[in-house]
């Protein structure tokens, strides 16, 4: 049995029959064409944080499936009074065969992961976010062909998001320019969990500007993301220069993309002619967490088909 809790507990191979089969997956869902191939089966969401594309994508992504989901959040169960998470994994893995966590603490969900009958999905941790990275990578396939080898320019701030992209460089072979505000940077340790990697496959930036030079993508976050609402104030104050700008995207490559994983703040971490101009390619990004989760989902479930 096999988690996704972080970007590398999947090796390239396997992102390469992921990628593969949710383009046939997307195509057969544009061609109106029934693919049930997880009928019968239960996913369980559990959402300790607000939510609209990753619960949208996992419950419509599911049933289209030919399965059914249960959605749990902290409010409306025995969670949010307490019951160990132990626990709650012994329980909720007995009723159901996949379950997809958003919660606080990359702990919590190694703990849930570790007493579950069931696969365990990440749909987000204040560590990491891998189903968002999948989708990302999905996109810039879609538009620009293999991102082996090519530059994604990271602009702002050092969180799960961050992360998750130095993982997928370090697998995927392409490289992350990081410009972070000082005070706000990667955690090496953090980002690859202790686990080896290649020290080439990201370089820091002070300057936001310099981060984008020649890059193939460039994209950001949140200035302050969920579960950091107390440091709201503080951080608008380190992040003003941390705003993807029309002279940031004007020092990119040409063809350079657009992505941010939503929900946005036009004229904070992203100016609106740049999210809602050309090289943006949000929305594709958004609706591809579906697809690419669809094929996670089959994978864990039912493993390689075809
Ligand atoms: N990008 C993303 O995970 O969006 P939600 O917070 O709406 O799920
Ligand atoms: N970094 C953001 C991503 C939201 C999808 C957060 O964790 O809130």
């Amino acid at each position: 049995m096999k988690h996704y809790l972080q970007f590398q507990d999947f090796t390239a191979d396997e992102y390469e029959y992921l990628l593969k089969r949710a383009t046939l997956i997307k195509q057969k869902f544009k061609g109106y064409v029934t693919h049930h191939t997880l009928a019968d089966r239960t996913l369980a969401m559990i959402f300790e944080k607000a939510s609209t594309r990753t619960r949208v994508s996992f419950e419509a992504g599911m049933y289209q499936l030919g399965g059914s989901v249960v959605h749990l959040t902290t409010g409306d169960s025995q969670l949010g009074r307490a019951e160990p998470i132990e626990d709650s994994a012994r329980v909720i893995s007995r009723m159901t065969d996949l379950v997809m966590i958003r919660t606080f603490g990359q702990d919590k969900i190694e703990r849930f992961a570790a007493h579950s009958r069931v696969p365990v999905i990440n749909g987000l941790t204040n560590e990491f976010h891998p189903c968002q990275i999948l989708a990302d990578i999905f996109t810039f396939i879609e538009h620009r062909g293999s991102i082996q080898g090519k530059t994604v320019a990271w602009v702002g701030d050092g969180n799960n998001m961050a992360n998750t992209w130095l993982q997928a460089a370090n697998l995927l072979g392409f490289k992350v320019h990081v410009s972070t505000p000082s005070g706000y940077g990667i955690d090496e340790q953090l980002a690859f969990s202790g686990r080896p990697y290649d020290k080439g496959c990201y370089q820091l930036f002070s300057d936001p500007q310099e981060a984008c030079k020649g890059a193939d993508l460039v994209t950001t976050d949140v200035w302050t993301s969920m579960g950091y609402e107390e440091e709201n104030e503080k951080r608008k104050k380190a992040f003003a220069d941390w705003c993807v700008d029309l002279d940031m995207m004007a020092v990119a490559k040409k063809d350079a993309l657009f992505m941010h994983c939503l929900p946005a703040h036009r004229g904070e971490e992203v100016q609106a002619e740049v999210i809602d101009g050309p090289q943006s390619v949000v929305w594709d990004e958004a609706e591809n967490r579906m697809h690419v989760q669809k094929a996670l989902m089959e994978y864990l479930l039912i493993g390689k088909q075809g």
